[in-house]
């Protein structure tokens, strides 16, 4: 079950005594919630994370002498309220957001945009005062908005890095291999299914063209594969009726793209993650493609690749929501007093 969360930290283990940069200094912004916890488990139980640093607006104290109790290295401390962020963000070179409101049945992930607006803008607004070298992983929804709310705010600091800001939709890509897998009788670790676009809806475009290993699905089997993905986060919503949206899956969708980041960043070579960026790829300034990581972040944009038909057709119909959520976190921050 955690193979892809265990498989990079069993190797790092063995390079742990020859690289002092495996000693990462890590924060999780909203860290009591119901994907912080989960996160932050599985960040504590990473020889990557020498220092884990937990902050809130409620409970973290609780939630750090928890974590802190287990028999792995990483120190933990919590910090809880505005006035900690500074002492929590200090020497960070990762940082990953979790924090605001999730969906309930019958919303978008639009609809959360009023309320976790603020909370994001605010929360990076501590990062590029306290740590502005660092990378910063945006779960928070709408991701569509909240990455580029999240550049605005650097480069109203004067300290923005494109390469370092990435709009976490690994769970895109976790769910798509377990469908594909289940629909194929595979092996879900050994399934890859690039997905890119965005993150809500139809923006989310998993390219089935170009997995790994090669499937073949009839046309209206690849049409509701594809529609499952997309809407995959609602079937979870759905299920827990009120109590909040996916949490577990994303706490390890999450924990594999935050150990993809801190591999590169260690050196390894070929770490290929699919995320959320500032990009030429297309004609969205945003937009998700494969990705190489490297020690400052974004190596290089891989590219869409060859598409279907049915894929281009995909692309071209996320356009126009794409850009309008693109704009709607923009305008944000330009109106922000
Ligand atoms: N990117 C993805 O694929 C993905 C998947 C699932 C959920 N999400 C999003 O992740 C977010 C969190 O979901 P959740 O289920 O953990 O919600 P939750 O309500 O369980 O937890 C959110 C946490 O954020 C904290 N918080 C609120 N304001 C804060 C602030 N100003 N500073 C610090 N912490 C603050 C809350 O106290 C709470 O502990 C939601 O926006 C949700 O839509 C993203």
């Amino acid at each position: 079950m955690f193979s892809r969360v265990a498989r990079p930290t069993a190797s790092l283990v063995r390079s742990l005594s020859t690289s002092s940069q495996n000693n990462a200094k890590v924060a999780v912004l909203g860290a009591s919630g119901g994907i912080g916890q989960p996160l932050s488990l599985l960040l504590k139980n990473s020889p990557l994370v020498s220092e884990l640093s937990l902050f809130d607006i409620a409970h973290t104290p609780g939630v750090a002498a928890d974590l802190s109790h287990i028999e792995t290295r990483a120190h933990v401390k919590g910090y809880i309220g505005a006035d900690q962020l500074g002492d929590a963000l200090k020497g960070c070179e990762v940082v990953v957001i979790p924090a605001g409101v999730p969906r309930k049945p019958g919303m978008t992930r639009d609809d959360l945009f009023n309320t976790n607006a603020t909370i994001v803008a605010t929360l990076v607004d501590g990062c590029a005062r306290h740590c502005p070298q660092a990378m910063i992983c945006i779960i928070s929804n709408p991701v569509n908005s909240t990455i580029p709310i999240t550049s605005e705010v650097m480069k109203k600091h004067g300290v923005y890095n494109p390469n370092k800001i990435f709009g976490v939709t690994t769970l895109d890509i976790v769910r798509a291999n377990t469908f594909v897998a289940e629909l194929k009788g595979l092996d879900p670790a050994r399934v890859n299914v690039p997905v890119v676009g965005g993150h809500a809806g139809i923006t989310i475009i998993p390219l089935i063209s170009q997995c790994t290993p090669k499937v073949e699905f009839p046309a209206d089997q690849l049409s509701a594969l594809t529609g499952r993905i997309q809407e995959a986060g609602t079937e979870v919503v759905k299920a827990k009726a009120g109590a909040g949206s996916a949490t577990l899956s994303m706490a390890y969708a999450g924990a594999r793209f935050t150990f993809s980041l801190l591999d590169a960043m260690n050196g390894k070579e070929g770490v290929v993650e699919c995320s959320f960026v500032r990009s030429e790829e297309t004609e969205c300034k945003y937009f998700s493609t494969p990705l190489l990581l490297g020690k400052n972040g974004i190596e290089k944009n891989l590219g869409l690749g060859k598409l279907s038909a049915f894929e281009e057709k995909l692309v071209a119909d996320a356009m126009t929501e794409l850009k309008g959520s693109i704009k709607k976190g923009e305008d944000f921050v330009a109106n922000m007093k």
